[in-house]
């Protein structure tokens, strides 16, 4: 399976960093905050990867990361983002990419602690459709979150102001190839971007959306609020990140 990680955008709830650099090359303690979604990758044996950001700062990445060799990527690719289409348009771009295989998405700006090898497996063998992975928080106002019938998924909704659970959804998704013909025919949502929100909620209307709920802790570095989280939560040692080197600290054995 290849690995998609958005990383565009313009970070705006990061300025002023965010005017002189993107966002997903802050530090997150001692590491580009970029590193954490390669990392989580490898760990679960995904190392064809395709890196999409945007915006004036996108050639930090090349400088950066390089051909990815150094950080056990074997096959890294860039796409440039014209603009703010939000991580739908962004995800339009992987289609070539993606070659009509299944792909996984990751959100820049996601932390875990433990490893997604688990569900990369259970999507590996998932005959279609998508995959999202759940965790609880106590700010489920601040992202997409699933209202719940006993154990089944009805409904995904983007920043309730009226949470219908505490489970928010992730920053990491599984999808078949038609997401990028699902990705065609959003329109853009009251914040003016293309939803990932309106991507889950058409796999979940086919009845071809599946869920795990993540362990260990994740979090996103979106705000300062959450990204001092991020520093501090992998300043105390609970995060496997890539060593001075980048390697992955637990490279994964099996491949998809
Ligand atoms: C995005 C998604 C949201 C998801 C979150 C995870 O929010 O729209 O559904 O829960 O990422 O990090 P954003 O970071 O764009 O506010």
């Amino acid at each position: 399976m290849k690995g998609v990680i958005l990383a565009g955008g313009l970070g705006k709830r990061l300025r002023p960093l965010t005017l002189v650099t993107n966002k997903h090359l802050l530090p997150v303690y001692d590491r580009p905050m970029i590193y954490y979604p390669i990392e989580c990758l490898l760990n679960a044996g995904i190392d064809e990867i395709l890196i999409v950001t945007g915006g004036e700062h996108a050639g930090d990445f090349l400088k950066l990361l390089k051909n990815g060799k150094d950080l056990g990527v074997r096959h890294l690719e860039y796409a440039y983002q014209e603009g703010e289409g939000g991580i739908a348009d962004a995800l339009k771009l992987a289609e070539e990419f993606a070659d009509g295989g299944k792909v996984c998405v990751i959100l820049g700006d996601n932390l875990i602690e433990g490893n997604i090898r688990k569900a990369v497996g259970d999507f590996f063998t998932q005959k279609a459709g998508a995959k999202v992975l759940l965790k609880e928080v106590e700010d489920p106002e601040r992202f997409g979150v699933v209202r719940m019938e006993g154990n089944r998924v009805v409904e995904i909704v983007e920043k309730p102001a009226d949470p219908p659970s505490n489970l928010a959804v992730t920053g990491i998704y599984f999808y078949d190839q038609d997401v990028f013909g699902i990705c065609q025919t959003l329109k853009p949502s009251g914040r003016g971007e293309l939803e990932i929100t309106d991507v889950n909620n058409a796999y979940l209307q086919r009845g071809d959306l599946t869920y795990e709920v993540l362990e260990g802790w994740w979090t996103d570095a979106g705000t300062f609020e959450s990204l001092h989280r991020a520093s501090c939560w992998v300043a105390e040692g609970g995060a496997n990140h890539l060593d001075m080197m980048g390697r992955a600290s637990r490279p994964a054995t099996v491949k998809y």
